[in-house]
């Protein structure tokens, strides 16, 4: 789908996978709206070489937690209304904001999994995404047809709208989110990660279904391991890996090669969720 000019959220775009995701559409002419509860690098601006003053406000960072249903819905009527001044319309959404963390079904000491850990990693991971893309979704589904928006680009030549029309399928958005290759081969003390990472995955097909008579893509990723602040908090992690079978010699790449992953989406015109295994 073409990106330029459009406005895309991006939960968790201030660091990792989110940050690769919101310098890759930044690179593609897009408007972003970052929300997370940190705030984005100072220097992303400069970095992307977005030196004037209209360049500048393709970037919008809004504070917030995902967990928190009154934050994400007013973060997101936010980014309506800067779309609606800006007159790029809504995109779609990109769920970067996860945490992972660590437990095993009894512990050393006898002591069961807590609770506390489960909710949190599933009140992140699980509900924050279905609160941020149900409400996303919700505005996406009144913006204009891509085909409707091509052709009014090409006012002035009428070559422009043929080509729009050829080139487009009506699609109004894309809706990403972020499972992991731990939906499929969790490791000893991943119960809460993976299974808020298989709900994302699950959750994928029949969103698509519902979403396809809005011209609305939804796509999860399933991405092997990362080098980004949240795996930089794991013990181990390369013996972690050499446990499976599905993690491979080109684990922990930087971030910027997520855009590989992310790239494939936006040319596709249809629903499908993707497993994205590193080959060896
Ligand atoms: N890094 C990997 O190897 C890897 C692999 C597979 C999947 N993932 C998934 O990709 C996503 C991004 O991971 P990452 O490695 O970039 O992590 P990261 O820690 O670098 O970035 C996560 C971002 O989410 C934000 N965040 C966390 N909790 C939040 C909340 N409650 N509200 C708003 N923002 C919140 C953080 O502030 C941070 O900016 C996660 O869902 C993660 O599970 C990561």
């Amino acid at each position: 789908m073409k990106i330029s000019n459009r406005t895309f959220v991006v939960s968790g775009g201030s660091s990792g996978l989110g940050l690769a995701t919101v310098r890759d559409l930044l690179q593609g002419n897009a408007y972003v709206a970052v929300l997370d509860l940190s705030s984005v690098p100072s220097d992303l601006i400069a970095d992307e070489g977005l030196s004037n003053n209209i360049q500048k406000r393709r970037l919008l960072y809004i504070k917030m937690d995902v967990t928190q249903e009154d934050q994400v819905e007013s973060a997101v009527d936010r980014v309506v209304e800067w779309s609606k001044s800006t007159g790029a319309h809504l995109g779609g959404v990109i769920n970067g904001a996860g945490i992972a963390a660590a437990e095993l079904t009894i512990n050393r000491r006898g002591q069961p999994h807590s609770t506390r850990t489960w909710d949190r990693v599933l009140a992140v991971n699980l509900t924050g995404t279905f609160h941020l893309t149900r409400l996303v979704a919700k505005h996406l589904v009144t913006v204009p047809r891509e085909y409707q928006l091509l052709q009014t680009e090409g006012v002035a030549g009428k070559s422009k709208v043929a080509e729009g029309m050829e080139e487009s399928d009506g699609e109004r958005g894309v809706i990403v989110m972020i499972a992991s290759t731990v939906a499929y081969e969790g490791q000893a003390g991943q119960i809460a990660y993976a299974a808020s990472k298989g709900a994302i995955r699950s959750m994928t097909l029949p969103m698509a279904r519902d979403m396809s008579r809005y011209g609305v893509r939804v796509v999860s990723i399933a991405p092997g391991p990362f080098k980004t602040p949240m795996t930089g908090t794991f013990s181990c992690p390369h013996y972690m890996l050499s446990l499976t079978t599905v993690f491979c010699s080109r684990a922990f790449l930087l971030p910027y090669y997520f855009h590989i992953l992310i790239e494939d989406v936006f040319p596709l015109s249809f629903s499908r969720s993707i497993l994205t295994i590193n080959d060896k």
